[in-house]
């Protein structure tokens, strides 16, 4: 099969790698890429916002499958117009992207399907979602609708913060995003990422990850796209799992499906366990990124062949995709300045010692100057190793990040913290 992946991620990068290894696999391009990513494929200097170009080279290269790595491109209905040419695609068209692409569309679709999620009022303007505001108590979670990289979500503890959330978002400080928005009743628990294979009305659940979203050790400091990861979250054990499936992933895909508009790609599901079981915080409807390396390390089945089956609907024939017993675990090292402005052009070396003991080095934000190595983004390198358990993954992850120099980074030394007391705590009972 010709495969085109597009992004350039450390998510893309762990996909090419895993799509590399399939037996299917005949060639892959990926566009735009990374110089981690061209170990594993031809880079081909398209933008994924430029449909026109990604459909004049899927016909001349006799592509058989596209995927669509970032949401974007999927939100911005790129899928839809590859289908329309008749091209296989891993990934929801348009309006099943609303699931990401607006906060309002998922509750309005939980509410409809009975899906367990914090109750919730949308708004269009300011002086109505002020007056109602104090009816969801304190602290009060205040959204913005559209597309916001991670950053359109304000927990607000007092209703001046609320308020202030509410004039901001409606001020224009996430764009168009914020033009409409969402408050929320605030729930309390532990979260975790679910991740399910969903091709119209079947799905096939495909593990679980928690990852750290705050910059800095402890949880603390500003919010991030993600500063490491694991898999699997032992709190998402099979029984918790199971009820996830048929309360929360199954009835979305039957909702969508019977709308005339079904879901296919992998839907990811951003889960709160809360003490009257799990509900869902937010969907997204790609990989995560980070939890993409985790999940990658560990899966067993070929990836290629279960994607281009999503792609094909033919998901009710499959058994569930298997994945390795041991844990996975990636530490990101991000350009200082990151989440802010990330320090650019800094000088990477050590991948090549740091993976001498078996670990991965994803490339998520790195280019090539001349023959150096160098930072290219706020998220630089996902550094990625497994164990049979958590202590021995971030043990070998953190023997890794050792080997590798880069100067003008940083990165978080406590990731999977809550994994470990977790399992400190089970040693003990
Ligand atoms: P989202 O972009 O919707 O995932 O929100 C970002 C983060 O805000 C989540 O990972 C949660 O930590 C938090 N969050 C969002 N909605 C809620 C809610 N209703 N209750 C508590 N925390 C929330
Ligand atoms: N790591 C969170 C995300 O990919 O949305």
């Amino acid at each position: 099969m010709n495969v085109l992946l597009l992004g350039s991620g450390g998510r893309e990068h762990a996909l090419a790698w895993k799509l590399a290894q399939s037996p299917l696999l005949t060639k892959l391009w990926a566009a735009p890429g990374n110089p981690g990513i061209e170990d594993h494929a031809s880079l081909v200097d398209i933008k994924p916002a430029d449909h026109r170009a990604c459909i004049d080279f899927c016909l001349k290269h006799s592509i058989d499958l596209i995927v669509i790595g970032p949401e974007a491109p999927l939100v911005d209905g790129l899928a839809d117009n590859l289908r329309t040419m008749g091209f296989k695609v891993f990934g929801p068209d348009r309006e099943a992207a609303r699931l990401e692409g607006s906060k309002g569309f998922t509750k309005d679709l939980c509410a409809e399907a009975g899906i367990p999620t914090a109750a919730y009022a949308r708004f269009t303007d300011a002086e109505a979602a002020k007056y109602a505001c104090p009816e969801f108590g304190l602290p009060v979670v205040i959204k913005a609708d559209g597309l916001a990289a991670g950053k359109g979500v304000i927990i607000a503890e007092t209703s001046g913060e609320a308020e202030a959330a509410i004039d901001a978002m409606f001020g224009g400080e996430f764009g168009k995003a914020g033009s409409e928005i969402v408050i929320e009743e605030c729930m309390a628990g532990e979260e975790a990422s679910f991740f399910a294979l969903v091709d119209g009305e079947t799905a096939l659940p495909f593990g679980t990850a928690q990852d750290h979203k705050r910059a800095f050790d402890g949880d603390a400091g500003p919010n991030t796209g993600g500063m490491g990861a694991y898999s699997p979250a032992s709190i998402l054990d099979a029984a918790m799992q199971a009820r996830v499936m048929a309360e929360i992933v199954e009835p979305t895909a039957r909702t969508l499906a019977a709308r005339g508009t079904p879901f296919s790609g992998v839907l990811y599901a951003g889960l709160m366990l809360t003490a009257e079981g799990p509900k869902l915080i937010e969907y997204n409807v790609r990989f995560g990124d980070p939890e993409c390396q985790v999940l990658m390390m560990r899966l067993e089945d070929d990836l290629l062949a279960l994607m281009h089956t999503t792609a094909e609907g033919g998901l009710a024939e499959l058994d569930p995709p298997r994945f390795s017993d041991d844990v996975a675990l990636t530490v990101v090292i991000a350009a200082n300045g990151y989440p802010g402005t990330p320090e650019k052009g800094g000088a990477i070396a050590g991948i090549d010692q740091a993976e001498a003991s078996g670990a991965k080095v994803f490339h998520a934000g790195t280019a090539r100057d001349g023959a150096v190595l160098v930072a290219s983004g706020g998220r630089v390198l996902n550094v990625t190793a497994t164990g049979k358990d958590i202590a021995a993954a971030r043990k070998a992850a953190y023997a890794a990040v050792a080997r590798i120099d880069f100067p003008t980074g940083f990165h978080r030394t406590d990731i999977g913290w809550r994994e470990i007391e977790r399992s400190k705590a089970l040693q003990k009972a």
